[in-house]
């Protein structure tokens, strides 16, 4: 606490608090019609293929997909063409679909390198063809991607009506062939694809260069290496305490990241700060390696190192068990506090094991506002039968002799499954006796999403940071400390009551401001 009072001697007065107010506006403005600017990443292939389609379409964000099959499919398979509109969202390149009760393979021409390949499916029954019978083998280059899969299951279990399974595969060839083949041993079985994207990614993303070492394999000795020969599968792209991030909103890779208000786990508390005149100087890691909005926003523990004591920020993320799972966290320090080694320490915990026992933003990035990764691999074994496990991300704050504020930071998460000798593909989700027709029922909508977006769409696209600090300092205006008085620790708790994580507004706000205007008095 005494650490805490000293720090904050040169806090903004009123007048630059207010001009960085106005300031943050005019930015947002900027923001706002700057979407068509140069990404940082161009891919060298980028091509979309919406099957079936016997026209080059455009989907709703404007990006094109072509129509023409023939130039990419195998002379000897025998397709159908089938169309029905999902019933809400893009059409695009959900609408039509190739379909065949025997095997048919795409190939592309392709630059070698690294690829992400997305396959998008919208199960639908095609007249004939029952989407319960679809159970089919995809083979990407020499890997096996999908074993047995239905299209149907997944949708069902993630409640969607389309979805996508993105891959990433080294292609050291020229040629990239995708089979479809339909499971012999499943009665009126047939396979189908709607949508096939085929992009380019930088070379050194997550595939490492070749004198990479590696990076920490949590629980063992030796550092994880990911391989060339190696598949990757996309399970998790989550922008931590922000909004979603639609494809063409990403660093030029077709990416989309979303929200983690599912993942984190309930009745904890968190503030979600934002800062959006920062502009994150890309001086430690590409500028395409996630768009700039995940480094804006951040989940962190609150302000009350008691409290954050006793628990750990937790996300959990459902994958199968028997694999290893690529781990990346984004980080990026951007409230304005957080300049000095040492101010916020924590550990990280994956599946419950230390993976970083003082994790120092400051200390990796070399400043405030500087992006980094770290990334991790796990081993999630298998337990019994359980053929699903849930990954857990957990953050801590380091002993207090450790850090100044005794708080944790995650700004974005990706997770992968790594291909075990050539494999990808996990089992199909437990069959839920579902009554058809399928009524599609919305989530339940927990509290904290609406807390969450009330608090946004009244904060707006400004930061929280300088709004709160500006209406602290406006309305409340300390008369023992003078001009500059906006404490971190003040108005932080105005986040953390609103912001807990449960959505629950705590019952001790009082004391909290309290507490915290006893912390300031202290400080005269
Ligand atoms: C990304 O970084 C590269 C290399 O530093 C630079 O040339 C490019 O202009 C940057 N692009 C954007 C959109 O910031
Ligand atoms: C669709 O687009 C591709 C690539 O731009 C082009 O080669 C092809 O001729 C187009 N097909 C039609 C039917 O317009
Ligand atoms: C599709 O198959 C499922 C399960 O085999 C069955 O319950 C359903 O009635 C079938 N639907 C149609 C339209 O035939
Ligand atoms: C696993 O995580 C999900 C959220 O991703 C959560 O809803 C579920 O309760 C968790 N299951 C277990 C067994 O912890
Ligand atoms: C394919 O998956 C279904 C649904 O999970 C399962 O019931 C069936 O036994 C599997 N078939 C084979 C041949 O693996
Ligand atoms: C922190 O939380 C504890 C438990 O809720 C409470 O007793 C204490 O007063 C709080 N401290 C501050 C500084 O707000």
């Amino acid at each position: 606490m005494i650490n805490l009072t000293k720090r904050y001697v040169s806090q903004p007065n009123k007048l630059s608090v207010l001009t960085l107010f106005l300031f943050t506006f005019l930015h947002t403005l900027t923001i706002a019609s700057a979407d068509a600017s140069p990404k940082p990443y161009t891919p060298h292939d980028n091509i979309a293929l919406n099957c079936g389609s016997t026209t080059n379409t455009t989907d709703l964000s404007g990006r094109s997909w072509i129509s023409d099959n023939t130039i990419y499919l195998g002379q000897s398979s025998k397709v159908s063409v089938i169309s029905t509109s999902p019933t809400e969202g893009d059409p695009i390149p959900y609408t039509t679909a190739l379909l065949s009760p025997s095997q048919f393979t795409f190939s592309f021409t392709v630059t070698p390198g690294p690829k992400f390949i997305r396959l998008h499916f919208h199960p639908a029954s095609y007249r004939a063809f029952n989407r319960s019978n679809a159970f089919f083998d995809v083979h990407i280059g020499g890997y096996t991607v999908l074993s047995n899969f239905s299209a149907a299951l997944k949708a069902d279990d993630l409640k969607l009506e389309v979805f996508y399974s993105e891959f990433c595969i080294y292609a050291d060839e020229e040629k990239l062939n995708i089979l479809f083949n339909p499971n012999p041993n499943m009665p009126d079985s047939y396979a189908f694809i709607n949508g096939i994207e085929i992009v380019s990614m930088p070379n050194n993303l997550y595939y490492p260069s070749d004198d990479d070492t590696g990076f920490k394999f949590v629980n063992q000795v030796n550092p994880y290496r990911i391989l060339k020969n190696q598949a990757l599968e996309s399970l998790y792209r989550v922008n931590i305490g922000g909004s979603s991030i639609s494809p063409t909103q990403d660093t030029g890779m077709y990416r989309s990241w979303s929200e983690d208000g599912e993942y984190v786990t309930n009745g904890r508390p968190s503030v979600l700060p934002v800062n959006l005149i920062i502009s994150p100087s890309f001086s430690v890691i590409p500028n395409y390696s996630a768009p700039v909005p995940v480094y804006r926003t951040a989940r962190t523990m609150g302000t009350n190192k008691t409290v954050n004591e006793n628990y750990r920020l937790t996300w959990e993320f459902r994958v199968d068990s028997g694999f290893t799972y690529y781990v990346r966290l984004h980080f990026c320090e951007f409230q304005v506090e957080i300049t000095e080694l040492g101010d916020r320490v924590f550990q990280i915990y994956i599946d419950n094991i230390v993976a970083e026992h003082q994790a120092d933003v400051v200390s990796w990035a070399g400043g405030n506002g500087v992006p980094v990764y770290r990334d991790y691999a796990v081993m999630i074994g298998r337990a019994g039968n359980e053929m699903k496990r849930n990954l857990s991300i957990a953050l801590h704050p380091a002993p207090a002799w450790r850090t100044r504020y005794s708080d944790a930071i995650l700004n974005g998460v990706e997770i992968f499954k790594l291909s075990n000798e050539g494999n990808l593909a996990g089992p199909n989700p437990q069959t839920i006796p579902i009554s058809s027709p399928k009524i599609f029922v919305p989530p339940p909508r927990r509290p904290k999403y609406n807390l969450r977006t009330t608090f946004l769409t009244v904060i707006g696209v400004v930061s929280s940071f300088v709004v709160v600090s500006a209406l602290y300092i406006l309305i409340f205006r300390p008369k023992s400390r003078g001009e500059g008085s906006s404490s971190w620790s003040q108005l932080s708790c105005k986040d953390y009551s609103s912001m807990d994580g449960s959505g629950k507004v705590y019952s001790s706000v009082g004391n909290h401001s309290k507490d915290t205007t006893s912390v300031a008095d202290n400080k005269c």
